[in-house]
């Protein structure tokens, strides 16, 4: 923990400490436990008066979890055209990849468009349940429909509706008074129905071609114009794929986006490198710690648009889990919810945000302002983050046997107690921290620990194998020779996209793990991969003990034993594993995965 970065985050959270503590002061609380900041509205204007921020940037930096909302007239549609259901993104429903709609008829469909039950302060405080803090909501979409009154184009909720109101400047409204950071996503290419738009008509009304320039003149600038200016100071604007428009545009854009409103953000797929921060492909999760300023996403359905088709929702856990690894890895997390045609988020998808959002209410610090894991990856039983200059432990696999191990702690610790209540009794084993816990989780849906260690954090973030679990490493922790570490990314249906860091191996490809062990014992090695074939394989523990198997073929990312290795003595060992037979490059090895057998 050497670097710029690094020296930023320990100074970052000094300063919060010290935060905190006048905080707690101001409060008239006591110890055991400071008061959490949980970012009021107060405490947002503190913290960025104190470390010479914008509002913008303490939402986005600390507030680490927001709502995206994907609403237009696909919305209408609701997955279906002509009576048949059309899977995946109900947003792209027109595109040729989906029904093919054509325009005039797509466009007609504006006339019935009434999403009579849209309630600003309704979805608003779903946000706050959820313990979101700022709100990103689909001002055009690429099908062109504006959801704000707009002088720019008449396709747009307020004039070609009967619904004929500014649902844009509803919401907005709404989050300015509750206290909600607002921003909007905008389709700056993709417009399939206004002529010159990015794979939209190429004519006008009369067959006359119409460029891309003029219609980035006179409906794209203009719109980016309005909502910069229409709706009071914003989070940010959310572009999205920019295709293959020139940087003279993304700059052009940016560039507007800043005059109007200095302090928000603009997303990196505005296009051409620009941007304030990196949006990851969607429902990506990096297995390791990823530098920068970025964000994650994810959806509540299948797609982004509302389907009702699609029962395949996102239970309160999953949710949950997703916001704690997308903190844990450095990000800030957005969920997205689809209104149906009414304008309402339906139960499904609103419980599992409130639940989730309850849980948050009961562990802040595991959330709010929270650095990534200084472990750099997650543990076999759930992750990691620190808070002013604590770690907080999320566990998700809660143990069954009263330990809970946890690797590399180089500290003393000073103390260890359950989030919000009592002491835990602890011993050390080498580097690995064994708290006593109780057998029944603390908290219904994960369990937090919280970890005062003796002066500042020292973390050995080697990759270490759970006594108990089963534990999952990834290939970005291995040394990889002969073959690169890439990540792939595939979609399952039509826009729901996967993504796997991964090496291809082939004979003669090597990847080494050095893992750090807290128990001898045997322990079932699988390996993590996808392959068209059967291949052979073999681990070397330590250069000295080998196994060697045939491990069999799958279409996708599953676990394949290879076989039982020895551990004789606790600590640290290299793990090799190359693949003996076949050249065909066929292998997309992911991870390596080893559980203690219990004997
Ligand atoms: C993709 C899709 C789009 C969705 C977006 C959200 O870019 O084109 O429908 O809005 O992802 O990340």
């Amino acid at each position: 923990m050497h670097n710029d970065t690094d020296n930023h985050s320990i100074m970052k959270s000094i300063t919060r400490s010290a935060l905190a503590a006048a905080m707690m002061l101001a409060a008239g609380c006591s110890a055991p436990q400071e008061k959490a900041i949980t970012l009021t509205q107060d405490e947002i204007q503190e913290i960025a008066a104190k470390e010479g921020k914008s509002v913008q940037d303490v939402l986005f930096d600390d507030g680490n979890y927001a709502m995206f909302i994907h609403f237009g007239l696909y919305s209408k549609l609701e997955g279906e055209w002509k009576g048949k259901a059309y899977y995946g993104n109900a947003e792209w429903i027109m595109n040729e990849n989906q029904a093919g709609i054509p325009v005039d008829e797509y466009m007609a469909e504006a006339a019935t468009f009434n999403p009579s039950e849209f309630n600003a302060d309704e979805i608003v405080g779903l946000a706050k349940d959820a313990g979101m803090k700022y709100i990103i909501i689909t001002s055009k979409h690429h099908e062109g429909f504006a959801m704000f009154k707009s002088d720019a184009c008449d396709f747009n909720i307020a004039d070609a509706t009967p619904f004929g109101r500014d649902l844009i400047g509803e919401l907005a409204e709404s989050c300015h008074r509750n206290g909600i950071g607002i921003g909007f996503y905008y389709s700056q290419f993709q417009d399939w129905t206004a002529p010159g738009g990015g794979r939209g008509p190429q004519t006008d009304a009369e067959g006359r071609p119409v460029s891309f320039e003029e219609y980035f003149r006179a409906k794209c600038v203009p719109q980016v114009e309005e909502i910069t200016t229409k709706y009071g100071d914003i989070e940010l604007i959310w572009f999205d794929t920019p295709a293959e428009m020139g940087a003279g545009y993304s700059r052009e854009l940016v560039d507007i986006v800043k005059k109007n409103q200095p302090n928000a953000l603009v997303s990196s797929r505005v296009g051409n490198g620009m941007g304030d921060y990196e949006t990851l492909g969607d429902m990506e999760v990096p297995a390791v710690n990823t530098p920068g300023r970025w964000e994650g996403i994810d959806v509540t359905q299948v797609g982004w648009g509302f389907s009702k088709a699609d029962h395949r929702f996102k239970t309160p856990e999953y949710v949950l889990k997703t916001l704690v690894s997308t903190v844990a890895r450095g990000g800030t997390f957005m969920m997205n919810v689809g209104p149906d045609k009414t304008g309402k988020v339906v139960p499904e998808a609103a419980d599992a945000l409130r639940k989730a959002g309850e849980w948050v209410k009961r562990h802040p610090r595991a959330i709010y302002m929270a650095e990534p894991s200084p472990w750099l990856h997650s543990l076999a039983w759930g992750d990691a983050v620190v808070n002013s200059g604590k770690v907080y432990l999320t566990i998700f696999d809660w143990p069954s046997d009263g330990k809970l191990y946890v690797p590399g702690v180089r500290n003393a610790i000073k103390s260890v107690r359950i989030d919000g209540g009592r002491k835990l009794k602890f011993s050390k084993e080498g580097s690995w921290l064994c708290i006593d816990v109780p057998v029944r989780c603390p908290d219904e849906m994960a369990g937090v620990v919280e970890l005062t260690p003796e002066g500042e954090l020292d973390i050995d973030s080697t990759a270490a194998v759970d006594p108990v679990l089963e534990t999952i490493i990834p290939i970005e922790s291995a040394k990889v020779e002969g073959a690169e570490v890439i990540r792939a990314g595939w979609m399952e249906n039509f826009g729901e996209w996967r993504t796997k860091a991964n090496a291809r191996m082939s004979e003669g490809t090597v990847a080494r793990w050095t893992v750090d062990i807290a128990k001898p014992g045997f322990y079932d090695l699988n390996l993590e991969y996808r392959s068209a074939d059967r291949h052979e394989w073999r681990a070397t523990v330590d250069g000295t003990q080998s196994i060697e198997h045939s491990c069999g073929s799958s279409s996708i990312y599953s676990l394949h034993p290879l076989g039982w290795i020895r551990i004789d003595e606790p600590g640290k060992h290299e793990i090799e594993i190359r693949q003996i037979t076949g050249a065909d490059n066929d292998v997309e090895l992911g991870g390596l995965c080893l559980t203690r057998v219990n004997m």
